[in-house]
């Protein structure tokens, strides 16, 4: 069984988060897990332009290390999705990386898969991380196990170091068990409404996100989710 973990704090493998992921990975590996971790911070990482590119061709126009981690989830089995908080939410890096993962929004790639979040704070506002970051993992297919989170008093001492560990150690289990059970998370309506939106979006713009169509197409996504059927008058079957 493979984990993708995700860190987008800027003290990167020395970082408070990375050290509760640890915990997380290591539970996981004396159940089996083989474990890879990406530093953002020690990755070059650009900013999307927002050339919609990836939607409609199907890949990126940047060549970085973004499409490492893309490649490595495709043939994990749990994903780990880790930022400390700065300023109330996740850091610019871990945002910058998510934003370069939009096309995958549209054609999500973690469907039947299974992940979590882990972030630290100082002890304020990391509930809109872990709100935002459980939100990303489902949007893009996974099955949302649980969060960990520690609070660090500066600069690096945690609060309730063994109450924090013994959390991540058990949600590390409980990815694992979910994987094994093959454990299905029914969709939040926030995710439900997200998907409709989506369906919509690219049927109506079926021309411009060609890539995205095909996708949905192929999965018979237009008509198995509620909300996302064609409009009566839609147009061209193939999207020409
Ligand atoms: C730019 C910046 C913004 C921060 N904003 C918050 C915040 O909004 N709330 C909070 O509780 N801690 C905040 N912190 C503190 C960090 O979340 C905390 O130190 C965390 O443990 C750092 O984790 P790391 O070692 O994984 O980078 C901020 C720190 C920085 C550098």
């Amino acid at each position: 069984m493979k984990l993708v973990c995700v860190n987008g704090s800027p003290h990167g493998a020395e970082s408070g988060t990375a050290r509760i992921a640890s915990w997380v990975i290591d539970a996981g590996r004396r159940a089996g897990v083989v474990a890879e971790t990406f530093h953002l911070t020690e990755m070059e990482v650009q900013r999307c332009r927002g050339c919609g590119r990836c939607m409609n061709a199907g890949d990126c126009a940047i060549d970085d290390d973004v499409p490492r981690v893309h490649a490595a989830w495709e043939t994990a089995d749990l994903v780990l999705f880790c930022s400390p908080t700065h300023v109330f939410h996740i850091t610019d890096l871990m945002k910058t990386f998510i934003d370069r993962t939009v096309a995958h929004f549209h054609r999500p790639p973690l469907e039947g898969k299974y992940g979590a979040v882990v972030t630290s704070s100082a002890g304020m506002g990391e509930s809109a991380v872990v709100r935002y970051l459980s939100n990303c993992l489902q949007v893009l297919g996974a099955g949302y196990v649980g969060s960990v989170s520690g609070v660090f008093r500066p600069p690096t001492r945690l609060w309730d170091p063994d109450v924090v560990q013994e959390r991540a150690e058990l949600l590390g289990e409980e990815l694992v068990t979910c994987a094994r059970e093959r454990r299905t998370f029914p969709l939040t309506d926030e995710v439900i409404s997200q998907r409709r939106f989506l369906g919509e979006l690219i049927w109506r713009n079926r021309k411009i996100f060609k890539a995205d169509y095909v996708y949905w197409k192929k999965r018979g996504w237009f008509e198995s989710l509620p909300g996302t059927r064609p409009p009566s008058n839609g147009g061209d079957e193939d999207g020409s």
